[in-house]
């Protein structure tokens, strides 16, 4: 891909606040199209203020890089950018309709067309019944879900989407997660701000970890933990007195367990031959891997030791 292809290109991306507050300390971050991307990280990590850049909400103090090829700041850009942002306070006398026929108005979105798509994403959003009912009434969860459709009536091409799983009961989650997978079917560039892992490790084809305005680690799921790939062997019998030898042999013991680090069948089943040469029942054989949020807690703690 040459640099253009990518839709979101952002390079040495600095912001402090009032002179102190670091916020974000040279970030680098690409997406392409047709993929999902997951930005991770504590609390006050930087993640809104990334995506407020990308939105000129926020100025940055130092930020090269492009959005759809034009650099950031490039105002008939963000037509076609989709963002919901953490903090969207839309205005409480407007119905769930109006807001999205206010929001698409912004956009420049013709009016027969803003007409049909407010109907087509209400429904879609679960909101038809409430459409007509004043926001200052909505849940959180349905404030969300307006908010959402408001990110992506206008057909855009990248779509910045800040906690937007946030306050949404498991079943508007899950279809939210099938919207986003139908998005990077069309090509389209999604950005994602959560601390909700277990969701993003589901949809994410990529995900960075942000802490302290800075990258610690970035990769796919899969890459983010293959180091901890592990075997676990349980055994019917107790198994205390091999223990000695199981270490010899390379691998963990914890009451009825074995664990062997690595993927290295040879290795399991070394393991496996020495038990049964003791007569020791096995009784299963896991393959385990650490999920997204030990990577995320053991990024955010190894840097928290560095300062
Ligand atoms: N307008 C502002 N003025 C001063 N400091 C700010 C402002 N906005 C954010 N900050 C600070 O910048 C840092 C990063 O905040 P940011 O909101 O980007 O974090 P975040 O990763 O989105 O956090 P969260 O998960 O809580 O939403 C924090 O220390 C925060 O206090
Ligand atoms: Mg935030």
């Amino acid at each position: 891909m040459s640099d253009s292809d990518w839709p979101i290109d952002l390079r040495g991306v600095h912001k402090t606040y009032n002179r102190k507050i670091k916020a974000l300390r040279g970030v680098d971050v690409r997406v392409g199209a047709g993929e999902i991307f997951g930005l991770l990280g504590p609390n006050g990590a930087g993640k809104s203020t990334l995506v407020k850049i990308m939105m000129t909400v926020v100025l940055p103090n130092r930020a090269e890089g492009t959005i759809l090829g034009q650099p950031i700041g490039h105002k008939p850009t963000l037509r076609r950018v989709g963002y919901l942002s953490e903090d969207h306070k839309f205005p409480p006398y407007l119905t769930g309709a109006q807001v999205l026929d206010f929001y698409a108005r912004l956009s420049k979105v013709p009016a027969d067309k803003r007409k049909r798509e407010t109907g087509v994403w209400l429904e879609r959003m679960g909101m038809s019944k409430w459409a007509d009912t004043p926001v200052s009434q909505y849940s959180k969860g349905m404030l969300q879900r307006i908010g959402i459709a408001q990110a992506l009536l206008h057909e855009p091409d990248v779509i910045l989407l800040d906690e937007p799983t946030d306050g949404v009961d498991p079943i508007g989650r899950k279809q939210i997660r099938e919207i986003l997978v139908e998005l990077r079917q069309a090509g389209k560039t999604v950005f994602i701000n959560s601390h909700i892992l277990s969701e993003l490790e589901m949809v994410c084809d990529r995900v960075a970890i942000l802490v302290h305005g800075q990258v610690a680690r970035q990769g796919t799921v899969e890459e983010l933990t293959a180091h901890s790939l592990s075997y676990q062997v349980t055994t019917a019998d107790g198994i205390d007195s091999l223990r000695d030898e199981i270490v010899r042999l390379g691998a963990e013991v914890a009451d009825r367990t074995v664990t062997i680090k690595g993927n290295d069948a040879g290795a399991v089943n070394k393991i496996i031959d020495f038990l049964r040469s003791k007569e020791i029942m096995i009784e299963s054989v896991r393959p385990t891997r650490w999920s997204l949020e030990d990577v995320f807690i053991d990024a955010a703690s190894s840097l928290n030791e560095e300062g």
